[in-house]
């Protein structure tokens, strides 16, 4: 069955870890699964992703240009396809990382725009916002070594960018659930599971809602 999963969040919250856990939950359950990234994605989508990180100082306006010109060959070569051929589509990171990362004005009409045409119809169903204080993601991101040019931004930067997740996930509370990501992995796994399963149980039946009260394994 078709559905578009993102996960999204600051850096070091274990947005990978997760998107991975998922897969293979699904996969073990049965569904075609796909897991795949932002940016990059696609050869052209990994080329553009090297750009970015390599370029420090870009223009806000450029970096938005690049990640909705990679985006779109994403969608349109990878997301689209997937979920014509019936696969749960697994993204790290989407549309709200362009939000946050460049900046989310609703009075932007050309952003919206942008926005609008590069994912062709393809919002997400549901984007999990792993949320962590962000002396831990540091903490962590530390711990893993390689900073990228995101990673080394001031902590009041990513104090922003954290708001500004929480800032999306209560302005489309439908589509957008923030889970605590202090807590151990598999807990998160578990709080993912419940609204994925709930995603798929909805789906499943033509219901447009999310209930994540009906977290069954069995079900499926
Ligand atoms: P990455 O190494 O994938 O970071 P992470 O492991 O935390 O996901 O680097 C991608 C960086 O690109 C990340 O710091 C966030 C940034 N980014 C944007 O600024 N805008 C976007 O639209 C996307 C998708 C990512």
């Amino acid at each position: 069955m078709a559905a578009f999963i993102t996960f999204e969040g600051g850096e070091g919250v274990g947005k990978s870890t997760q998107a991975q856990a998922l897969a293979d939950r699904l996969t073990r359950q049965g569904y075609k699964t796909l897991v795949t990234r932002e940016p990059g994605g696609t050869p052209f989508g990994e080329a553009m992703r090297s750009a970015l990180l390599a370029h420090a100082d870009l223009e806000t306006l450029t970096e938005r240009l690049v990640f909705a010109a990679a985006r779109h060959e994403h969608v349109e070569r990878v997301i689209s396809p997937a979920l014509q051929a019936g696969m749960v589509v697994i993204c790290d990171r989407f549309i709200d990382s362009t939000r946050v990362y460049q900046g989310h004005d609703p009075a932007d009409a050309f952003a919206r725009t942008l926005e609008a045409r590069s994912i062709a119809g393809h919002l997400p169903d549901l984007t999990l916002i792993l949320d962590l204080p962000v002396d831990l993601a540091l903490a962590r991101v530390a711990a893993r070594g390689a900073m990228n040019r995101f990673d080394a931004n001031a902590q009041a930067t990513h104090e922003a960018r954290r708001t500004a997740f929480l800032g999306l996930a209560s302005a489309e509370p439908e589509r957008c659930h923030v889970l605590d990501a202090a807590q151990t992995s598999t807990a998160v796994s578990e709080a993912v599971w419940a609204l994925v399963s709930a995603l798929l149980v909805a789906k499943s039946s033509g219901s447009p809602q999310v209930n994540p009260q009906s977290p069954e394994d069995d079900l499926f």
